[in-house]
């Protein structure tokens, strides 16, 4: 049956030299709400845990801070101007909890609503289709005090605040995905503690994912419920993992890093179950007795979409011999009960972040993800890279941002031709914005911010990407 919101993806692809995508390829860029909006005690807006986190000393490079960012939130208009110009079939952002719900639970803050329907209503007015995430990391402070992901509570704040977001916005808004990375959200900020709410307790990580999920799933039957003409999805961040040699032991490796990384999250919300191999790599960490009856279904309620955010692979060997494990809790790590896996480069070109550039990594988990799990349409809802930009002459010339963005969406296209339902692509990310635990060290914007003056100068790649949505493609080479 053909579904009118998802342009078909596969047989219809121009065979010349130029790489042309489906029609209706929904061309896109992303934000999220910390990373851009600024005014963080405006509107009625309380403390989430990434308010608190960069507060502290010694969290984010250079004691930096989302207060002010990229001043989204008063500029608004203007950005999605810029948008405009760049031609943007869609606009993927994020809403923060703690300025539509203060506090996480309880009323809605009107103030906090309207700011997101003028910007859904620009979007529309500019013919740009607004994709709405609902969380992309900033918990309200006050629910961490309670427990935070940990705390099995939680799911139903999230489910709660989701109802008061489809109430506000589900009129006019048809493309959301619940939360943004689960992984991260989960494993960088309970398990290594690098993001906030910066704790370390492997059995709290994994906790915090399950909650994740389920807090995933009651949204999904709220929104479901009200909204029934809505596309609903959710947002996983997932990498390759390749053995470093063919060495056993290494393959095992890679076995017990893809389990946390990928399958942790894959098969609960695709399949309705957790991984038995995973479970039983966990087994010193937690005995997953948080996981209740039903969890699971509720977890796995049927989606219209899954959002792949696609950086890099990782490349990973067996524990150097001799070397003897740290207990979990001894160890902060993101990898709980397989903190002695041992990360490799291979020497290969890397981003400002360090991740190595790997194209074909894209084509091997949108195929994964389709040929292992789901027949869903997919759509990349990040994809992008960090490098060192220079102004000169009032110019940007990202060179390398540009020809990343091109070798992934040669591999985005190689995808759609093995078959997978591929349906539309989001830059990471509109505009320069605060890294989380980098602060503004890092650039991945299309276009540049100057954070003493606001200006905004788009790159190269913003232009590139303009002709790209024109034509609905790639030059041939
Ligand atoms: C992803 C996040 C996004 C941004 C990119 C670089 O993990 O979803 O907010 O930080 O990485």
């Amino acid at each position: 049956m053909s579904n009118p919101s998802h342009p078909p993806a596969v047989g219809v692809l121009d065979q010349g030299p130029e790489l042309i995508f489906p029609p209706g390829f929904l061309w896109g860029a992303a934000t999220a709400a910390y990373q851009i909006e600024g005014a963080a005690t405006e509107g009625g807006r309380t403390p989430s845990i990434w308010d608190t986190f960069s507060h502290t000393e010694g969290r984010v490079v250079n004691g930096h801070t989302g207060d002010v960012a990229c001043d989204h939130y008063h500029r608004m208009p203007d950005d999605v101007r810029l948008m405009a110009d760049l031609g943007l079939k869609s606009y993927r952002f994020s809403v923060a909890w703690p300025r539509v719900q203060p506090g996480g639970s309880g009323p809605a803050n009107a103030e906090g609503l309207d700011f997101y329907r003028r910007l859904v209503d620009e979007l529309l007015t500019h013919g740009i289709e607004p994709w709405l995430t609902l969380y992309h990391w900033d918990l309200p402070q006050q629910l961490e005090d309670a427990g935070g992901w940990p705390a099995r509570d939680t799911a139903s704040r999230f489910a709660d605040y989701a109802q008061l977001v489809a109430d506000a916005l589900g009129d006019r808004v048809t493309y959301w995905t619940t939360l943004n990375e689960p992984w991260c959200s989960a494993f960088l900020g309970y398990g290594s503690g690098a993001h906030a709410p910066g704790r370390s307790d492997g059995a709290d990580a994994v906790r915090a994912g399950h909650h994740l999920m389920l807090g995933h799933g009651l949204a999904v039957q709220a929104l479901r419920a009200s909204r029934p003409r809505a596309q609903l999805g959710v947002t996983v961040n997932l990498y390759p993992v390749t053995p470093a040699s063919d060495d056993p032991a290494d393959a095992d490796a890679a076995r017990r890093i893809d389990g946390l990384a990928n399958r942790f999250f894959l098969d609960p919300l695709l399949r309705g179950s957790y991984p038995a191999d995973l479970v039983a790599d966990l087994t010193e960490v937690t005995d997953f007795g948080h996981v209740r009856d039903g969890d699971l279904a509720t977890i796995a309620t049927p989606l219209d979409l899954v959002g792949v955010n696609y950086y890099s692979r990782h490349v990973v060997a067996a524990p150097a011999e001799g070397v003897e494990r740290e207990p979990y809790w001894r160890a902060p790590s993101c990898w709980p009960g397989s903190e002695d896996v041992r990360f490799v480069t291979r020497g290969v070109p890397v981003t400002d972040m360090d991740w190595e550039i790997d194209a074909p990594g894209l084509v091997e988990t949108l195929r994964r993800v389709h040929e292992e799990y789901t027949n869903l349409p997919l759509y990349v809802t990040e994809n992008g890279s960090a490098f060192v930009d220079e102004v000169v002459d009032g110019k940007v010339d990202d060179i390398d941002r540009l020809a990343y963005f091109d070798a992934h969406l040669r591999a985005a296209h190689e995808a759609i031709a093995a078959g997978v339902p591929l349906h539309g692509y989001f830059a990471w990310s509109l505009m320069d914005n605060f890294e989380w635990a980098w602060g503004y060290t890092k650039r991945f914007g299309m276009v540049w911010i100057d954070y003493d003056t606001q200006l905004r100068i788009p790159k190269s790649s913003a232009r590139w990407y303009a002709e790209v949505i024109r034509r609905n493609g790639l030059a041939g080479q």
